[in-house]
This record gives structure tokens, C-alpha cells and sequence, in this order.
């Protein structure tokens, strides 16, 4: 898919973002929008628009070029200590919660549309159905449940839940959009997400926790094998470090490290968010072609990996299962 935008990054220490043709002015606009009013919400998180306007046609803005890496360039650095990494991705966590909060002072508005749209991406997904009935093991570790029981529990939730609906949010706390300064620990956001708003801001938190499994999905080349069973498919994980995060980085890892950040009191709207999250994006990145059983060792597919994702850090794997041979 050919990016609406290109992202050049100029020596005189500026960043500039211009629609790809006149068919993206409205996104990169929308965009420039989104940036003021979240700047205004929390102007000391939000890289601030310096410049915008149009060039031989094309919408443009101009961001001043921040002195810090995504959190993807220092997640994935397997030179860095784990203890490290975790430091940073919690100072990163801690202003997250705080753009969330401000974001959620800024409607009162509460509604119960959860159920309606996860049941939409249910039926845009359909070409994974067959997959996400399948029992799932991750490097020998098996899972108690399927996707489909996930998407089951987080419909029965989202009917009795009810959801704060804003405008004024960022929705799009991806690493890829978090920058972090390690030499101030401070992180700046840049690149929100027009097109989800009306969401429950704590959607910010599942495109968090979802990144990770993101990053496997779409942007590494063969992190993720998927190894064909008699009755299941397992799963392994291209690199030692990508199963070191998820254990030492529990914030990453499970639900269950993010929680203490955000309150146990949202655990069902998170879970319902979370799992909205992961369907849309295997509707927009998976491969669309009806799912089917590989019949040896492979690469997994986008819509493998975020299926194998949903269930880790929803359910997690119970312990290391004992084959006893008779
Ligand atoms: N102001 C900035 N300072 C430093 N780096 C920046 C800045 N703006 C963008 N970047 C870098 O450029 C990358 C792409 O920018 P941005 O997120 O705006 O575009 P994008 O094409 O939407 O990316 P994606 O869709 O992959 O998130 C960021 O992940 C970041 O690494
Ligand atoms: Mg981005």
C-alpha cells in the first residue's frame, strides 16, 4: 500500500510531512488540526506545528525535528538492557496516562457503541475466521482460548460497558509515535489518528500494547514463524529478545502489566479496546485471502502474527505444556 504522505527530514534540523497528491490534502489537514488542539490540551507533550500550507498543490506541515528516537528504535535495540528498556517505555507509559487524562476532561459525553463496532470489524475480518478457531501454542506454551473466544468475551463486555466518546484525542500512541529523549527522559508525541475519533481515548493505551505485536506483524521481515500441528498451530518467535521483552517488559507483555497504570477498574473497557484494536488493524493489514492451515514450517502472515498478539497479551499461555508420550 503506497503511503498519502512522504516524511522528509531536512539538514536545517526540521521534519516536514506533505500529502502524496491533492487526494490526501483533506488527511494531512485533518492532521494539522488534530495537532493544534491536542498541543493545546498538553502543550508540553505534543510537537507543535510550526509551519503549514500548500506547495505545487500539496498540503504540507512542518514539525521542528525532535532530538530523540521512537520507542520502536529503542524497544527493538537488543543492545540495551531489558532493565533499560523498561525504565524508558514507563516514563513513556506515565505521560501517555497523562495525555489520556486530560484528553478524557474534555467531553462527558458516555456511549455504549462498543459491541456495534467490534461486531463490524468481526464480519471485515472474515477471511481469518478458520484462524481464529484454531488452538495456538507460542515457542511450546499453549493458550487456553481462541481468538474467537476473545472476540466473544470482549462482545459480552462491550454490551454491559459503557464508553467515553472524544474528539480531542491523540488515539495513536504507537512507538513509532512516541519520541523519547534519553538525555531529559522526556517523551513528545507527534502523528494522531483523525479517523478513530469519537473512540474512548484509553483506545491510546491498546494502540500501545498493540504496537509491539505491530512491529512483528508489519514492519520486521520474518519475526515470526507459525509451525502447522495436528490440531493446532505453533508459534515461534524469530528472536530470543522478542520472548525476553514480553517477560521482562511486563507493561508489554500481558494486560495485566498495564493495569496498576491505568486503574483494575478499567480492565473491561481496556480489554474491549484492546480488542477492537487488534481485529481493525488484521482488517487493514491482513492479507484478505481466506486463511488456510500451511501445510509446513512458514513465515507467518500479518494476520497471523496480531492474532497471535490479541491472545498473548489478553490471555496469555498457561505453562509450558508436558507432551507425555504413551
Ligand atoms: N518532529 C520529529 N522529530 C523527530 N523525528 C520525527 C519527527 N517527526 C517524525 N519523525 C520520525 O519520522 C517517523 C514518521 O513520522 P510520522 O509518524 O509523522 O509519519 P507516518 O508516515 O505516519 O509514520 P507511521 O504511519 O509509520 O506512524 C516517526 O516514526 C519518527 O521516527
Ligand atoms: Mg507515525
Amino acid at each position: 500500500m503506497t503511503s498519502s504522505h512522504t516524511v522528509d527530514f531536512l539538514s536545517s534540523g526540521f521534519v516536514v510531512k506533505t500529502a502524496r497528491s491533492e487526494q490526501f490534502n483533506g488527511k494531512i489537514k485533518a492532521e494539522v488540526e488534530q495537532i493544534r488542539v491536542l498541543h493545546a490540551i498538553y502543550p508540553q507533550l505534543m510537537v507543535p506545528v510550526l509551519h503549514d500550507g500548500l506547495a505545487a498543490g500539496r498540503q504540507f506541515y512542518i514539525l521542528e525535528k525532535m532530538n530523540s528516537l521512537p520507542l520502536s528504535g529503542i524497544v527493538f535495540d537488543e543492545q540495551r538492557s531489558l532493565a533499560g528498556r523498561r525504565m524508558i517505555v514507563r516514563n513513556a507509559l506515565e505521560k501517555i496516562q497523562e495525555a489520556i487524562s486530560l484528553e478524557s476532561e474534555t467531553s462527558s459525553l458516555m456511549v455504549n457503541d462498543m459491541a456495534e463496532r467490534l461486531r463490524e470489524e468481526w464480519e471485515g475480518t472474515r477471511f481469518a475466521h478458520a484462524l481464529f478457531d484454531k488452538s495456538v501454542l507460542l515457542n511450546g506454551a499453549s493458550f487456553t482460548t481462541t481468538a474467537r473466544e476473545v472476540y466473544e468475551k470482549a462482545l459480552k463486555m462491550a454490551q454491559t460497558e459503557v464508553f467515553r466518546s472524544v474528539d480531542k484525542a491523540h488515539f495513536n500512541f504507537h512507538f513509532g509515535n512516541v519520541l523519547y529523549n534519553e538525555e531529559c527522559a522526556e517523551t513528545r508525541f507527534i502523528d494522531p489518528d483523525f479517523s478513530v475519533r469519537g473512540l474512548d481515548p484509553l483506545f491510546g493505551f491498546s494502540r500501545f500494547a498493540f504496537s509491539f505485536w505491530h512491529e512483528l506483524a508489519a514492519e520486521v521481515k520474518d519475526a515470526v514463524k507459525v509451525v502447522p500441528m495436528a490440531d493446532a498451530l505453533m508459534f515461534v518467535l524469530a528472536r530470543p529478545d522478542y520472548a525476553n521483552i514480553l517477560s521482562e517488559i511486563p507493561e508489554l507483555g500481558s494486560i495485566s502489566g498495564l493495569l496498576p497504570l491505568m486503574g483494575e477498574s478499567m480492565r473491561n473497557r481496556f480489554y474491549v479496546l484492546t480488542t477492537y484494536c487488534f481485529l481493525r488493524s488484521i482488517r487493514i493489514n491482513g492479507s484478505k485471502q481466506i486463511w488456510n492451515m500451511p501445510r509446513s514450517p512458514v513465515v507467518a502472515s500479518p494476520e497471523e502474527v496480531l492474532m497471535l498478539g490479541l491472545l498473548a497479551y489478553l490471555e496469555g499461555t498457561v505453562a509450558e505444556t508436558v507432551t507425555l508420550c504413551a
